[in-house]
């Protein structure tokens, strides 16, 4: 007979035992507990459900013969609903036919009753070689996220795709680049990779946000200063131009670059040299320019905002970000990647999102395109009580939730006007077609076509 010690049962499982006899669950529970696993009861099917929604549980010790739900209908929910979980039956002596259907059912294994300790044991390091399996295959998984993902870059719809293909060319060469895009959309995230695609990779990556800061400030930072340039310039300090030497800068919200400014980069970008503030040596400078805007420079060009000459030089290149509305296949990656993320950072398990509620986002037009959907998932996994996000979860976003869930097409509308007849109705069929001024067999006939469901 093989007792597994203790140390050798790791890694720790969430083990779940349900039966209806408070006995057997006792038991059990004395038993796993000494081998210092987490465990849990459930008296019933119902309430075992509950609780897997709550959270994962690696393995499911479950009774057949159940008042209500039994071990059987039980086993069937969990293969559905949660794949990932194992599940063994216990069942009494002499119903080994029902132990057949549990493993076509795809049990992992069963006890017969009355079954000593020991053979619990023999169960679990079975189980525990599965588990290896599925951790095995988390591991894979996880690879094959490094895989699918473009340094940090989410997204495998064909605009992604070109777009990675755009990086690799472009970050080769020594041009400078414009990134445009919509707010949102990963412009930052892009100049990055951009980077860490470029021989430069190993040298400095200087970001700036143009939008940020007044013109003095701007210019003191890119160009530095000689000690007692001006009032407070204790200390002489070097500028980001230099700090750069040899690597990327990056200009965000250029955009919002003054028109001094502008003359001044211009300058530094023709002659490659700079001086800093207060000083009349010239310095060389190195360094490959990424610029980024929301803005339509075109535009701002022609309402005399920005420079003709300036745009020509920092938009050599041209890399335009697709919106989120252009590549909503992205959509249900981006949500699993934040709720993993927002799950971690939170110790929350919060790793299921149900089909409607993903409908409903992908139905959205993120005006505020992956930053507006990072936000509005980390916001539910927060707010979330369970470990799958629903509708619900998202009816913080008020006006904007209405909007997500209204009806598109006029198929929609037909159908949720039909649902909510009925809903007043309390699904009485002969009221709610008189309403809605069709005959019963009409009625009837949509409810089936359209799947339509009373509420349980
Ligand atoms: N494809 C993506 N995959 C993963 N995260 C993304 C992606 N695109 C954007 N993000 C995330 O969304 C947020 C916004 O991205 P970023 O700051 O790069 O946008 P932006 O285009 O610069 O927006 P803005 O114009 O408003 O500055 C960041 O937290 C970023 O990590
Ligand atoms: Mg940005």
């Amino acid at each position: 007979m093989i007792i597994l010690k203790g140390e050798s049962m790791e890694p720790k499982l969430r083990l779940m035992i349900v039966d209806d006899e408070l006995i057997v669950r006792e038991s059990l529970l004395y038993w796993f507990r000494k081998y210092g696993h987490e465990i849990d009861t459930a008296a019933s099917g119902a309430e075992a459900l509950e609780k897997l929604e709550q959270k994962p549980f690696q393995l499911l010790f479950v009774d057949i013969k159940m008042p209500g739900m039994d071990g059987l209908e039980l086993l069937e929910r969990v293969k559905k609903e949660y794949p990932e979980t194992l599940v063994v039956i216990i069942t009494a002596h002499g119903s080994i036919e029902s132990a057949a259907r549990a493993m076509r059912a795809g049990a992992s294994d069963y006890l017969l009753k009355p079954f000593k300790p020991e053979q619990l044991s023999l169960v679990m390091e079975k189980i525990l070689s599965q588990q290896k399996i599925t951790s095995d295959y988390h591991y894979v998984k996880g690879c094959l996220d490094q895989i699918t993902r473009f340094e940090n870059i989410i997204g495998q719809s064909p605009p992604m795709e070109k777009l990675y293909a755009l990086i690799l060319e472009v970050a080769q060469s020594d041009a400078s680049i414009l990134i445009t895009g919509e707010t949102g959309t990963g412009k930052e995230l892009v100049a990055k990779a951009i980077h860490a695609k470029s021989p430069r990779a190993q040298l400095p990556f200087v970001a700036i946000n143009c939008g940020a800061l007044p013109d003095a400030l701007m210019e003191s930072e890119l160009f530095g200063h000689r000690k007692g340039a001006f009032t407070g310039a204790e200390q002489s300090r070097k500028g980001f131009l230099e700090v750069v030497s040899g690597g990327t800068l990056f200009l965000d919200e250029i955009g919002d670059i003054s028109a001094k400014m502008q003359v001044d980069l211009l300058r530094v970008l023709d002659d490659k040299t700079m001086f800093s503030v207060g000083s009349k040596t010239p310095v060389e400078v190195d360094f490959r320019l990424i610029s980024a805007t929301r803005k339509d420079l075109e535009k701002c060009i022609q309402e005399g905002e920005f420079r003709e000459d300036f745009f020509y030089r920092i938009n050599v290149i041209r890399v335009h970000l697709p919106s989120l509305r252009e590549r909503k296949s992205d959509i249900p990656l981006l949500v699993d990647h934040f709720m993993a993320k927002y799950s971690h950072e939170t110790t929350k398990h919060v790793d299921r999102i149900k089909s409607d509620a993903l409908s409903l986002l992908t139905s959205y037009d993120w005006p505020g395109n992956v930053r507006e959907l990072k936000n509005v998932v980390e916001r539910a996994v927060v707010l979330s009580k369970s470990r799958t996000l629903a509708v619900e979860d998202f009816s913080f976003l008020g006006p904007a939730h209405a909007a997500l869930s209204a009806p598109r097409t006029l198929k929609e509308l037909q159908e949720s006007h039909i649902q909510k007849v009925l809903e007043e109705q309390d699904w009485q069929i002969t009221r709610s077609a008189e309403i809605l001024g069709i005959n019963r067999v009409s009625l009837h006939k949509f409810i089936k076509r359209s799947n339509l469901k009373k509420p349980a």
